[in-house]
C-alpha cells in the first residue's frame, strides 16, 4: 500500500509498467545505483571545479556577485572547461567510418566530451573561461542526444 501511495522515485519504478511488464528488483536496484552515481559524483565534482574557476578569475567572481543572474552562464561556462565527466564510452552498433578512422560494430568507443568542449574552431581560445561567449549552451558537460543527463534540471 505504501508503494501505491509514495511519490518519490523509487516507489515510481516499482510501480512503473509497460504492457503490464514491471521492472524487476535486479533492474531498479542497479538503476538506483546509476542515479548514486551520475548524481552525486558529477554533482560533488561540479561544485568543486566551480570554487576553484572563482577562486581563479577574480574578475568574474566579482561580476557574479554583482549580478546573481550571470550564476547560470557561468555554471555552463565553468563546465565546458571543465567538465565532472571528460569521456564515456560507448559500443558501436555498426562498422562506421569517423575522422578517417575504421569503427567496426561492437567496438568500445571513447567520447571525450571534454575535448569537444575545447575545440577552438567552435570556442575560440578555448581555455579561458569567458561568460560571455555566445555559444556557451553548445557545451557538451551534460551529454548529447538520446542519452542527455536525465538530472540536468535538477543538477
Ligand atoms: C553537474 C551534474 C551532472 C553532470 C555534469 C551530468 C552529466 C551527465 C552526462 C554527460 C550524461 C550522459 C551520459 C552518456 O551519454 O553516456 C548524463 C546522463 C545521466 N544523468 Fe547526469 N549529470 C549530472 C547530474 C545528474 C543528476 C543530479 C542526476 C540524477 C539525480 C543525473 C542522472 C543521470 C542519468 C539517469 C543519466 C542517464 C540518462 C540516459 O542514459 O538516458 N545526472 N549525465
Amino acid at each position: 500500500d505504501d508503494v501505491e501511495d509514495a511519490e518519490d522515485l523509487i516507489s515510481a519504478l516499482l510501480r512503473a509498467a509497460v504492457d503490464g511488464q514491471r521492472l524487476t528488483p535486479e533492474e531498479i536496484v542497479r538503476f538506483c545505483v546509476t542515479l548514486v552515481v551520475a548524481g552525486s559524483e558529477t554533482t560533488t565534482f561540479l561544485i568543486g571545479n566551480l570554487l576553484h574557476a572563482m577562486a581563479r578569475d577574480p574578475e568574474t567572481t566579482a561580476r557574479l556577485r554583482d549580478d546573481r543572474t550571470l550564476v547560470n552562464v557561468f555554471v555552463e561556462e565553468a563546465m565546458r572547461v571543465d567538465g565532472p565527466p571528460q569521456r564515456l564510452f560507448r559500443i558501436a552498433t555498426r562498422d562506421v567510418e569517423v575522422g578517417g578512422k575504421q569503427i567496426r560494430k561492437g567496438d568500445w568507443v571513447a567520447l571525450f566530451f571534454g575535448s569537444a568542449n575545447r575545440d577552438p574552431d567552435v570556442f575560440p581560445d578555448p581555455g579561458k573561461l569567458d561568460i560571455d561567449r555566445p555559444n556557451i549552451r553548445q557545451q557538451l558537460s551534460m551529454g548529447h542526444g538520446l542519452h542527455f543527463c536525465l538530472g540536468a534540471s535538477l543538477a
